[in-house]
């Protein structure tokens, strides 16, 4: 098979042969860097929709067949045989730990999951009804202040270290922002607990009161964090390479990221499903009514949780968390309206799939469309869902930085566009102005 694909500008009669990429898996690309230096043309792809921004190592996704791996291994394993803190390490190191190796990188997350005592003053800072993503990417900008040691981003030990704090202090962050918002005192990460149990720990734990954290929330937990520990070169881990492309501090890319994960074509989406189901279900209206506005053009209403860029095909985190949510709602004796948003999630699901407009453009569930009605059930209010998240994405980001600082191909991100505003014009003065 041919390396090359010609190019011919028919305008100017002018060709080029393009050299071809192969990957370990996935579409062929084109290596278009020489298109503009010899044929003086650019191309056009609003949303990157058949532009790859990098090369990667970490994770790959198969939209047609709907398969997600991390470092080669599919998220079906992981799910099952893995937890977090194990899948941070492959992400971040590419293999996976040894028992000595997860020992001690378990035990240097730990350590370094405390907040310097002066960081509570940021969370004292914002308003009590902030939303907890506000206060995220906030307090993770102000780490920059905090942490100088670690922003030396061509030390490769260093960039470790950074991952390694950032992904051990954004539970607490994460734990604190609630703790706030909810007039309750900060609660410390505990050495007998792991990364999940320690974030349940610092969400629910009162001085008044014993609080262990129930095993199959904990297990919930897991299986959310890891389902959304890394997908690749979405909007959010874009932002966090472009950020980190001028050589920003990594406190300040991640915070970046978290700002981009926050709306709801992305992130936000899992506490726009519930909102949505929450909408369908004190509403007159039969579910129709929704499936026909998602369906109309002029209408902005869409169906959250459903449609993916990549995938054209049944998300496999949303396969996991289906079959989750039935455990946990059954498990967790949750309460009579979140069985009820479980039972309209799965009625809104087939009617959607047995729609010709869903079907046609290959519109599936996504990873938010159950994991909100888990979240629910387990205890956690909405507007943390996307902090979680975020917490749970941090070691997707941080590990994508810093492969992109060891790759050797690291350029600041500058994106080119097509100028469709005036030509050269003269300034005019003021007194010749219209009125
Ligand atoms: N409801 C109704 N129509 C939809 C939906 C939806 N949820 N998603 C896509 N479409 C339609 C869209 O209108 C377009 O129709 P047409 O071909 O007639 O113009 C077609 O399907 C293709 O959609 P697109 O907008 O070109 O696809 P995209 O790749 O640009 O957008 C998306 C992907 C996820 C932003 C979009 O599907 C969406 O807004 N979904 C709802 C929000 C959501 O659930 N987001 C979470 C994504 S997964 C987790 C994550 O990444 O954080």
């Amino acid at each position: 098979m041919s390396n090359r694909v010609t190019i011919t500008d028919h305008a100017t009669g002018k060709s080029i042969d393009l050299e071809t990429i192969e990957p370990t898996l996935g579409a062929r690309l084109i290596d278009i860097q020489p298109l503009f230096r010899e044929l003086g043309l650019l191309t056009y792809d609003p949303g990157f929709t058949a532009t790859a921004s990098c090369s990667s190592t970490i994770t790959y996704l198969d939209g047609a067949k709907g398969e997600l791996l991390y470092r080669g291994y599919p998220i079906e394993q992981l799910v099952e045989q893995s937890s977090f803190i194990e899948t941070c390490f492959l992400l971040l190191c590419g293999h996976l730990p040894s028992k000595a190796e997860l020992d001690q990188f378990s035990s240097e997350v730990l350590q370094e999951s405390l907040l310097q005592e002066e960081m509570k003053r940021f969370f004292e800072g914002f308003r009590p009804n902030a939303h907890p993503m506000a206060i995220m990417v906030g307090v993770v900008g102000a780490l920059s202040a905090f942490y100088h040691d670690f922003q030396d981003i061509h030390d490769p030990q260093n960039r470790k270290h950074s991952a390694k704090l950032l992904v051990a202090k954004m539970a607490t962050i994460a734990a604190w922002s609630y703790r706030y918002a909810n007039g309750l005192p900060f609660t410390y990460p505990r050495g007998d607990y792991n990364y999940v149990e320690n974030f349940l720990h610092m969400m629910f734990s009162l001085p008044t009161n014993d609080y262990t954290p129930n095993p199959l929330a904990v297990r919930a937990l897991e299986v959310i964090m890891i389902s959304h520990a890394d997908h690749e070169q979405n909007a959010s881990t874009s932002t966090v390479r472009l950020a980190g492309s001028s050589e920003a501090n990594p406190f300040a890319s991640i915070a970046a990221g978290i700002g981009s994960l926050w709306g709801p074509a992305h992130g936000g989406a899992n506490e726009a499903v519930i909102r949505m189901l929450e909408e369908i279900r004190a509403s007159d209206q039969p579910l129709e009514h929704y499936i026909e506005r998602a369906k109309d053009r002029k209408d902005r209403f869409r169906l959250m949780g459903f449609g993916h860029r990549i995938y054209k095909n049944y998300d496999p985190r949303a396969k996991i968390l289906r079959k989750l949510c039935h455990e946990v709602v059954e498990g967790c004796k949750t309460t009579k309206e979140t069985q009820e948003l479980l039972e309209l999630a799965l009625r809104l699901e087939q009617v959607a799939l047995e729609d010709e407009y869903f079907k046609q453009r290959k519109l599936y569930p996504n990873v938010d469309f159950y994991s909100g009605i888990i979240m629910l059930s387990i205890g956690i209010p909405l507007n943390m869902f996307t902090v979680i998240f975020a917490m749970a994405r941090t070691v997707g980001w941080v590990s994508q930085w810093n492969e992109m600082f060891g790759d050797g191909h690291s350029k600041i991100g500058r994106p080119r566009q097509c100028y469709t505003g005036v030509e050269e014009r003269d300034y005019l003065p003021m007194k010749q102005r219209k009125k």
